[in-house]
């Protein structure tokens, strides 16, 4: 089934995805596309409206981000934000000042007024308060338009041209910090794009086990399930569609955290699909013997895995398809240029040099990490899953600094488990983006009872993040802390200190290796 489509076109602005997960809270299906798409495609996905990103240049700079003017002709509704609101007017006749020509220039809390007499404003407050972020501003506009908001500074805060539904704002409403930007943006959608709403899981799950279901026919399908989020609910979502003649796999590294390979098994064993588990940790463990660097830590965990899996497959003969738990911040082409490799991440999804198949199945690649969440829930995944944290391929592995021992694992696993538990107690579970335990390879000197110890220092980590590539440590309150602490020396033996990680990223990362 087709749904109604909004594009959000990314001239390179931090916030694209953000943009696009707010248009589909507000239940409408949303796809981020760079500004280099040609104008032809984006005719041809007929989009019920378009949003402009924000983006880091000037539109007077030879190199910034453009797009056809035809874009403008194709009589579809436009959101510019603020760098997509000043390339709307420059491209249609309007002038963009320059900062450094005047004190216009503005970051940050600002108090607005808003005309709500227009589409945009309809049925909200005349006054709040907004999140700008711009130096260049919108000096005259282009024929057909009017201020429609306005700040001290900014005269131009938001305009509009209602005849050909061009609206635009200089100000971010995707972000929480623009007190009624998720009605702003839900006013252009469903006044000004004329959308009626028809994104949710339910009806997702429906077309998508259709769908799996029309392309798999009688075959084969292959999945290696992490235990993640995005594995588990590929795999419930597999089920549903074809039960039986799904095999997933699912590599038990003995790395993972406190009972979870058995959760894993309990979720999935009676789903009605092929279950394999593959109880590996010993085998982990001899490959990871003396190894203490952490990027041979994770290549050695790397290239295990899919060993073990690659003789699994073997086992299962030739498979039509292998299915991946891809998502959509994966798949999204960006207007804005490569990162630089910190860590090579290892990701249990990327095996597809060594299975002998035929194609490969992304069934939750339109989907972000909460409509991920949302269709587990949908599909009665367990909670436990639904809710699982990020954990990274190599597992426990990195983070144990230095030697991996099996006594080392077991140590790691009561800490960590106790740190889990006293944070769920403390009801901070959904609140905070990751969270876990880190053991040194530090000791140090402590007094239990009436002797000496010499024991190591466990590490506790807590961040919050939304696409952790940047975090801040979590302030996890004190007493929370302390329980953690004294359980943790009290229950689990050798470790005798224990220490709070209160660095961002960057400088540091979120895992210790
Ligand atoms: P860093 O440590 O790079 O972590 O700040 C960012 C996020 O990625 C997770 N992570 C991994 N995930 N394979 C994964 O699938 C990996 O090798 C890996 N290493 C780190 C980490 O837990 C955090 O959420």
């Amino acid at each position: 089934m087709k749904h109604e489509l909004v594009i959000v076109l990314d001239f390179g602005g931090q916030y694209n995805q953000l943009i696009a997960r707010r248009v589909r809270e507000h239940k409408i299906y949303c796809e981020v596309k760079s500004y280099k798409t040609p104008i032809e495609e984006i005719r041809a996905l007929n989009p019920r409206g378009i949003i402009f990103t924000g983006g880091p240049n000037s539109v007077y700079l030879d190199n910034s981000p453009r797009m056809s003017k035809e874009i403008f002709e194709l009589g579809v509704p436009i959101l510019g934000i603020c760098y997509g609101a000043q390339f709307m007017v420059y491209g249609l006749g309007g002038t963009i000042g320059k900062a450094n020509d005047s004190a216009a220039a503005e970051f940050g809390r600002t108090d607005c007024e808003f005309d709500t007499n227009s589409l945009l404003f309809k049925g909200l407050r005349e006054k709040s308060v907004v999140w700008m972020s711009h130096n260049d501003y919108i000096e005259t506009l282009p024929k057909g338009f009017r201020a429609i908001g306005h700040s001290a500074k900014c005269p131009f805060g938001a305009i509009e041209d209602p005849e050909r539904k061009f609206y635009g704002t200089q100000f971010h409403p995707e972000v929480n910090h623009t007190e009624q930007g998720f009605d702003m943006l839900g006013n252009f959608l469903y006044n000004v794009c004329g959308c009626r709403g028809d994104w949710t899981m339910e009806e997702f799950a429906e077309n998508a086990t259709r769908e799996i279901r029309e392309k798999i026919g009688s075959g084969k399908a292959l999945l290696a399930l992490s235990g993640g989020v995005d594995s588990s609910v590929a795999c419930k979502l597999m089920a549903k569609a074809v039960g039986s003649q799904l095999t997933c796999i699912f590599v038990d590294t003995g790395l993972m955290r406190k009972n979870e390979g058995d959760e894993v098994e309990a979720a999935f064993a009676d789903s009605g699909v092929n279950f394999v588990r593959v109880n590996a940790g010993e085998r982990f463990l001899g490959k990871l013997r003396g190894v203490t660097e952490p990027e041979r830590k994770r290549k050695i965990i790397g290239e295990e895995f899919i060993r073990v899996f690659e003789e699994e497959a073997k086992k299962i003969g030739k498979v039509d398809y292998l299915v991946q738990g891809t998502i959509y911040p994966d798949v999204i082409e960006s207007g804005a240029g490569d990162a630089a490799v910190i860590k090579s991440h290892h990701n249990v999804g990327g095996l597809p040099d060594y299975v002998d198949f035929k194609e490969i199945i992304e069934p939750l690649r339109l989907l972000f990490k909460d409509e991920v969440r949302a269709l587990g829930t949908t599909l009665g995944l367990d909670e436990k899953l639904v809710w699982r944290q990020p954990f990274p391929g190599p597992g426990l592995a990195i983070r144990i600094i230095g030697e991996i021992t099996p006594e080392k694992v077991a140590i790691l696993q009561d800490a960590d488990a106790i740190f889990r538990e006293e944070i769920a107690n403390a009801k901070l579970d959904r609140e905070i983006s990751q969270y876990f335990a880190v053991l040194t390879d530090m000791r140090s000197v402590g007094v239990m009872g009436d002797g000496r110890t010499y024991d190591y220092t466990l590490a506790l980590r807590g961040v919050s993040t939304s696409d952790f590539m940047t975090a801040d440590f979590s302030r996890i309150p004190y007493d929370v802390l302390e329980k953690v602490s004294v359980r943790v020396v009290n229950e689990v033996g050798n470790i005798n200190r224990v220490v709070y990680d209160i660095t961002s990223k960057p400088p540091a990362t979120i895992e210790w290796e």
